[in-house]
């Protein structure tokens, strides 16, 4: 069944370049009309003639997705121009690339900022309204080196695996309003990675490639708590899951049996993703009830 966004309203931030850019042109291609955000309202402006050009419907905004006043004041004009917000794509993006130990903390701040509390600023400006009209898709970009980490890249890394914390939670939450909240880790030849890759993969890694998991996330069959990786054309899935682990108990050398038993915990048969974090804590209720012998039966994956 083909995707489309006809009738349907969407908001891509840092849509002025790169992955934003792409994302937004997808979608409106596909009959959304777009908020075309970005910090650089120049590249948004052109953004928005070319969806314009192409026969679409889209409003440039020169928002910072950190000024909260200016994001409600976004939402608004969307809301006054087409009646509601259906999709949320939280793609804006900054890089303050150092080792930790050469690291400014406003360079941490800085990041955590746009990436964090410019995330939360938007999708708190679109949620209530997005509960009233139970439907609402949200994504969020994290990345590899928040999932894995990456040299050099401590703030970014904290920055983008919040956004998985953010977005394991309101998957919940949305759940019961129809909103539905997934991550994408891109990988992609953009400003921002120009001097991460060689020359022979930036073909490959063209933008327009990871937008197909935008469009994915962002239609109506969309999954819920996802984090999907896409680049070059290649598209998996994160999962954040928890191994069933030894019971030990609490004797005076817990310790050190658990150092000798890493490799037993560590191993990944038969392990689960939790539903929800409490998960943890009824697992481990539950196990020591049994005396730890065996794994409780309806804890089974
Ligand atoms: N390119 C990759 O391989 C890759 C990998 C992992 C994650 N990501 C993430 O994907 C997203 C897009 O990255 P990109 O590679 O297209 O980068 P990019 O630098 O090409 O584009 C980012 C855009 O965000 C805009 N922006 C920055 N701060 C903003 C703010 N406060 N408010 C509004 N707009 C702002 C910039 O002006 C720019 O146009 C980012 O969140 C990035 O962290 C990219």
């Amino acid at each position: 069944l083909a995707i489309t966004f006809q009738g349907r309203v969407a908001i891509v931030t840092g849509a002025g370049a790169g992955l934003g850019r792409a994302h937004a042109l997808a979608l409106a291609d596909r009959g959304a009309r777009v908020i075309v955000n970005d910090l650089d309202v120049v590249a948004a402006l052109e953004v928005r003639d070319m969806i314009m050009g192409r026969g679409g419907e889209a409003i440039a905004d020169g928002a910072s997705v950190t000024d909260k006043t200016a994001v409600e004041k976004m939402v608004d004009a969307g809301l006054r121009r087409w009646g509601a917000i259906d999709i949320l794509v939280n793609n804006a993006g900054i890089l303050r690339d150092k080792t930790f130990s050469k690291m400014d903390l406003a360079d941490f701040e800085a990041v955590m900022n746009v990436h964090v509390m410019g995330s939360v600023n938007c999708i708190k400006a679109v949620w209530s309204h997005m509960a009233e009209r139970r439907y609402g898709r949200i994504i969020l970009t994290t990345s590899s080196s928040g999932l894995y980490g990456n040299f050099g890249q401590s703030n970014y890394s904290a920055a983008k695996m919040a956004l998985v914390g953010l977005m394991q939670t309101l998957a919940i939450e949305g759940q019961r309003y129809e909103i539905r909240v997934n991550c994408l880790a891109p990988s992609a030849a953009t400003a921002m990675t120009d001097k991460l890759y060689e020359n022979e993969a930036l073909a490959a890694l063209d933008a327009t490639r990871v937008s197909a998991a935008v469009l994915a996330l962002a239609s109506e069959q969309a999954p819920n708590r996802r984090i999907l990786l896409a680049g070059a054309g290649s598209f998996e899935q994160a999962n954040i899951t928890m191994t069933r682990g030894v019971f030990l108990g609490a004797g005076s050398d817990v310790a050190e049996q658990l150092l000798d038993q890493l490799d037993a915990i560590a191993d990944r048969e038969d392990e689960m993703i939790p539903g929800c974090g409490p998960e943890q804590f009824r697992y481990e209720v539950l196990r020591a009830r049994s005396g730890g012998a065996a794994m409780p039966s309806e804890m089974r994956g």
